[in-house]
């Protein structure tokens, strides 16, 4: 088992990371949690890791009780996040409970943001089951929901009092997740960590094929990176740069999800291709070599993700990019790279360079 600190001062936790965490839950539990653990969960993952989790917290001493909601990015909705309140209400939750969500990154961002305002703020624990979840989401504090009209433009920054990443729980994940999972581990290594995207190099195939350790260490090492990041911005405020590298290839990524309908595209694949437009341009401004991009499309190839978007044209894409909420003050603020492993923030790419780099990246 591996611990890391996410150091927030006197909102700093510890991330646990290993196989069979699940079982030893009881172990883990920070003093604050108290008498009542109430569990949010979806109808995919409570059947397969529930009881495992609730025969644990019994052992605690704790009583608990558990929500199982509908599986899907629908469920991140007012809809819901109002039924979690009846529940916590009709159960008589109060500051002495701690909530904690079992499952990917719906259940995260949503059980988060319920914890987050339920009687102005409770205790929560993200026990994260995809492996986007494990990497990413489950770590940093972003909680939410969707609104009709924009995903994830509702929520708060509240952080976990503790995360527990299982990877025995990876082992169900169908290949689709899994691979979505890695391109946000791609990321970290193109961000700001170069041997870590040489380690995936020599790693992608022992990945892909779940491999118990290669899974670990690149769940440790992407968690690490993501700690460093929010530690240095928790609220994504810094002018340049920042917690706003972790979007690199979101905000092409986007384009693609909204452009083709949610859902059609996992958020991994649309990063995974978002990306490639991301360093396709970053290569016309003269900063990456026709060789680095070709090195990362042999990467996200081997991880089974896309390259190429979908020809949505330039000018769809550019209206569709111009909604993401990363857009600042009506300018385009993207994330490119000065070099592999070196992210910037840049709000001064020419559009006919932009327009390029998309056509060059569609199928
Ligand atoms: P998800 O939560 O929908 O999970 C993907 C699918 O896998 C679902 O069908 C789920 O039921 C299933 N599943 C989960 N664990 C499983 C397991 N162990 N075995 C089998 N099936 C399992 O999707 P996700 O990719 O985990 O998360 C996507 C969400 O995360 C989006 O809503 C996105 O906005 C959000 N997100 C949040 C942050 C953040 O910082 N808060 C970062 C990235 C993404
Ligand atoms: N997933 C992006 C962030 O946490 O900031």
């Amino acid at each position: 088992m591996k611990k890391l600190h996410v150091g927030l001062g006197a909102r700093s936790y510890p991330i646990f990371i290993g196989n069979g965490l699940l079982g030893g839950v009881d172990g883990l539990l920070p003093e604050k949690v108290g008498r009542h653990i109430a569990i949010i969960s979806n109808q995919v993952v409570a059947p397969l890791y529930l009881s495992r989790l609730t025969e644990a917290t019994a052992k605690s001493g704790r009583d608990c009780i558990a929500l199982i909601l509908p599986d899907g990015e629908a469920t991140k909705s007012f809809e819901t996040l109002n039924r979690i309140y009846e529940w916590l209400l009709s159960e008589r939750c109060d500051r002495a409970t701690t909530i904690v969500a079992l499952g990917g990154g719906v259940i995260g961002d949503l059980a988060g943001f319920a914890a987050a305002t339920y009687q102005r703020g409770l205790p929560f624990i993200q026990i994260p089951t995809t492996l986007l979840a494990q990497v990413d989401s489950s770590v940093g504090g972003k909680t939410g929901i969707n609104h009709p009209l924009g995903k994830n433009m509702i929520g708060a920054f509240w952080q976990p009092i503790l995360v527990v990443a299982d990877t025995d729980t990876l082992m169900t994940l169908p290949d689709r997740e899994l691979s979505a999972g890695i391109a946000e581990v791609i990321k970290y290594g193109l961000i700001r960590d170069l041997p870590f995207l040489e380690w995936l190099e020599k790693n992608m195939e022992q990945l892909v094929q779940r491999d118990p350790d290669a899974l670990a260490y690149a769940i440790e090492r992407s968690c690490r990176n993501k700690a460093g990041v929010v530690a240095a911005d928790e609220l994504e405020q810094a002018k340049e740069g920042g917690r706003a590298l972790l979007n690199l290839g979101h905000t092409f990524g986007h384009a693609i999800e909204v452009g083709v309908g949610y859902g059609t595209w996992l958020h991994g694949e649309a990063v995974a291709a978002g990306t490639m437009m991301a360093l396709e341009l970053s290569r016309r401004l003269g900063w990456l070599e026709a060789g680095d991009v070709e090195r990362v499309a042999d990467l996200y190839r081997r991880a089974r993700l896309p390259i190429k978007g979908p020809a949505l044209g330039a000018d769809r894409y550019l209206e569709l990019m111009a909604h993401d909420k990363k857009v600042l003050a009506g300018r385009l603020r993207l994330v490119l790279l000065r070099a592999l492993g070196q992210a910037v923030t840049w709000s001064d790419a020419p559009e006919r360079e932009i327009r390029a780099a998309i056509e060059a990246c569609c199928v």
